[in-house]
């Protein structure tokens, strides 16, 4: 009975439908208009960084609704899962350890892998040609070195709110393209070995102290434009700093003196700063007046205390 009653409805809208050619062009717009805003929405969404203000901090149960609504809305789309060239392998992504293929756990698009609120505890294993992978608000402890593996294409790792305490040091180093890591809201308290080709590090609101960030760390990363270390326990500015680099957040960690050399040249009265403009010291025992020499060739002075 249900099922004569849905015929002869549809049929009735069929009707109207092809009566009225204006109606049918409509349906079409839209459902295409949808289609296409969810791509961009949620690629403009997870992608986007705010370089201004510094990272902002997400709300988790908000990431958690979003990220609810994108499954409902996967299996209607699958127009919007990356085309392979052929079987449910490439489309799907490897396996995970529990049998599961990645891209039915997380949401592949393009080369964007999202996991975000999924419990994960250990890395799944990636498509080989991921550029993004999102796996926010997990609880992975631990990143193995085999964890990224051979992932040539890796351009951002975002990695916020796990509860990682060791990664392994060379994890990172054999990924060419790697260009943004965000480890911040862990429980990390060495910094892991990065490549050159970093522009983005955000290790906040971790364990980090001086001994745990590798000596010259950032002194080869000529693109380096932000990097982020507040809420942290480090004792020193980690110098030698990227002529490239635009933000330095130190903010609330244990840094109580600075060299008058950590920013500027002293021998070379010449040498001018210009890229570093927003230096953040503010919340560390140091007083930014006793060494008045030290900002000389930056456009700004560092925000902090200067009592
Ligand atoms: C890390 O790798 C080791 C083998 O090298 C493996 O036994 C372990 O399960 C891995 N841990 C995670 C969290 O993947
Ligand atoms: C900060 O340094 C300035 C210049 O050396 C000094 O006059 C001032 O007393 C210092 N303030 C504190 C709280 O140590």
């Amino acid at each position: 009975m249900k099922t004569l009653v849905r015929l002869v409805l549809g049929l009735l809208v069929l009707k109207v439908a092809v009566a009225n050619p204006r109606f049918s062009r409509q349906a079409d717009l839209d459902s295409y208009d949808d289609g296409n805003y969810d791509v961009d929405d949620i690629n403009s969404e997870n992608q986007e960084y705010d370089y201004e203000d510094g990272p902002t901090i997400e709300d988790p149960e908000a990431s958690l609704e979003e990220q609810e609504e994108e499954e409902e809305e996967l299996p209607l789309k699958p127009q919007l899962i990356p085309q392979g060239s052929g079987g449910s392998g490439v489309l799907m992504g490897p396996d995970t350890q529990k049998g599961m293929p990645t891209c039915l756990l997380c949401t592949c698009l393009g080369g964007s892998v999202y996991c975000d609120d999924l419990k994960l505890d250990s890395i799944p294993p990636l498509p080989k040609d991921t550029t993004h992978f999102y796996a926010r608000y997990n609880r992975i402890t631990k990143i193995n070195k085999s964890d990224f593996a051979s992932m040539n294409k890796l351009k951002r790792i975002d990695l916020t709110a796990n509860a990682i305490s060791s990664i392994d040091s060379q994890t990172f180093m054999g990924l060419p393209e790697l260009e943004e890591l965000v480890i911040r809201e862990n429980h990390i308290s060495q910094m892991p070995a990065l490549p050159e080709t970093m522009t983005l590090i955000d290790a906040s609101h971790n364990n980090i102290d001086s001994k745990g960030i590798l000596k010259e760390a950032f002194k080869d990363m000529t693109g380096l434009l932000y990097l982020y270390l507040t809420d942290n326990e480090i004792d020193y500015i980690p110098v030698p700093l990227p002529d490239s680099l635009r933000s330095l957040h130190l903010q609330r960690n244990n840094i109580q003196s600075m060299h008058e050399d950590t920013f500027c040249n002293l021998h070379d009265f010449n040498y001018i700063r210009n890229a570093l403009e927003d230096i953040r010291l503010d919340g560390n025992p140091i007083n930014l007046s006793r060494t008045p020499q030290a900002y000389i060739c930056l456009p700004r002075i560092p925000v902090g205390d200067l009592i």
